[in-house]
């Protein structure tokens, strides 16, 4: 069965085979969406066969994934990410019904394991042998973990100030990593001029059509998970726009298929610091590059690569953007994980920064079924959040000191407010 339709451009809408081209549209050099034949696929999937099948990873959606079977899928489980009812976290922000998607529980520890995951099957089934591709540091821990113990070889550029963990991940999977002298957007360009020179399959989000694909499953997943009661709300921290584009893919497919019948709104969450995105939905105009700069390193982007999809999903959806800072974002990592017990990367944690503004200024009702994604691990980058804690208490080792201590302030270590 064909499932395959091929792709459609997100800027120009024209058509392509899959035969045509690899990566960007030939015509425009806009981003390609992938289109499905959903009349045959309705025959096939529904809640029915979902709810019957035993598979926890993303390989359920394997119908709705451009691969042929399973060759060249990674021996990790990728995907099915527990979903939790944060009703502390919820509480205190007025909120009666608040998700939290963790991610970070993904093999290489970020939501990017779930484009690598489908990229990196495709590659090999597709028979390329050097899978190429720039990122701020998690994609390419995640391709580098998901091609570990593939045929082909991933080529990973990233910019030398990269958090050390992120490093750390890439080179003990074994990738070949390029330390770039300059920002993402500089590792970007430079990837795209070497893959073009030396035949190499370029991963990078915002370029590879794929990996939307990858992402949209997470959708799928929060659709299962809450029972098919489609959330109100779903905040989404954005740089690139690629995952927030994945996700409204994700429920449009499932819409498209007839297995929902309303959409969520989505909300996209950028740093004050690197907001073309947000930006570009405010003044109407196009993206434009903005400034770049923030400390949730995996949401500084000067040119968002997957733009003008992620403001078509914040458009259709009817949702909007929000902006935060850093102090906001440094601040919400503690907060989610002392309202839920999750550990998120600075980036992540923006998505419950921007939640904290919305329900603050009145934009999110105390009844809406809200979810945010919690996209990667707080141990990517522990500096920052050494920085948003407080300091461990030294004591000498002996009770004498541990008894002072108490004496001093044993009482404020209690009453919480559980
Ligand atoms: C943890 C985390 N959150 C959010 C994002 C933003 O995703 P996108 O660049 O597709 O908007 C990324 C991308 O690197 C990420 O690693
Ligand atoms: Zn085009």
């Amino acid at each position: 069965m064909k499932k395959l339709e091929g792709f459609r451009c997100v800027e120009c809408a024209a058509q392509f085979s899959l035969a045509e081209t690899k990566s960007i549209c030939p015509r425009c050099e806009g981003n390609l969406s992938v289109v499905y034949d959903y009349k045959t696929l309705r025959k096939r999937l529904s809640r029915r066969s979902l709810k019957a099948d035993p598979e926890r990873s993303l390989w359920r959606y394997l119908e709705l994934l451009p691969l042929e079977g399973r060759l060249g899928v990674a021996p990790v489980d990728v995907g099915w990410t527990p979903l939790y009812r944060a009703r502390k976290l919820g509480a205190g922000l007025g909120l009666k019904k608040l998700y939290l998607k963790d991610d970070g529980r993904n093999p290489s520890a970020s939501f990017k394991d779930r484009a690598s995951a489908v990229v990196a099957a495709r590659a090999v089934q597709t028979g390329e042998r050097i899978v190429a591709g720039a990122s701020t540091g998690n994609a390419a821990a995640s391709l580098a973990c998901m091609m570990a113990a593939s045929a082909c070889r991933p080529v990973l550029f990233v910019p030398r100030t990269a958090p050390a963990a992120k490093l750390a991940q890439i080179l003990v999977y074994g990738a070949v990593v390029l330390s770039v002298d300059g920002d993402y957007d500089e590792a970007f360009d430079l990837c795209r001029k070497a893959c073009d020179e030396f035949g190499w399959y370029n991963r990078s989000t915002g370029y590879n059509p794929f990996t939307r694909e990858g992402k949209k499953t997470c959708a799928f997943e929060l659709c299962e998970q809450l029972d098919w009661e489609v959330p109100d709300l779903v905040f989404v921290p954005v740089g690139d726009g690629n995952i927030i584009s994945g996700v409204w893919k994700g429920f449009t497919d499932f819409h498209a298929l007839g297995l929902i019948d309303k959409l969520p709104r989505l909300v996209a969450v950028q740093a004050e610091g690197s907001a073309a995105i947000a930006r570009a939905l405010k003044d109407g105009g196009g993206i434009r590059p903005a400034r770049g700069k923030t400390v949730a390193d995996s949401i500084s982007v000067s040119l968002p690569r997957d733009g003008t999809a992620a403001m078509q999903a914040v458009r259709e959806s009817r949702g909007y953007a929000v902006t935060v800072c850093d102090r906001e974002i440094l601040a919400a990592v503690p907060a989610v994980a002392r309202g839920a017990g999750v550990f998120a990367e600075p980036a992540a944690a923006a998505a419950y920064a921007g939640l904290a503004k919305c329900a603050a200024a009145g934009r999110v009702r105390q009844n809406d079924s809200t979810v945010i994604l919690i996209t990667g691990s707080g141990l990517k980058d522990v500096q920052s959040a050494l920085r948003a804690s407080d300091r461990p208490r030294r004591v000498a080792c002996d009770m004498a000191a541990v008894r002072r201590l108490v004496a001093r302030e044993g009482s404020s270590w209690t009453g919480r407010g559980e």
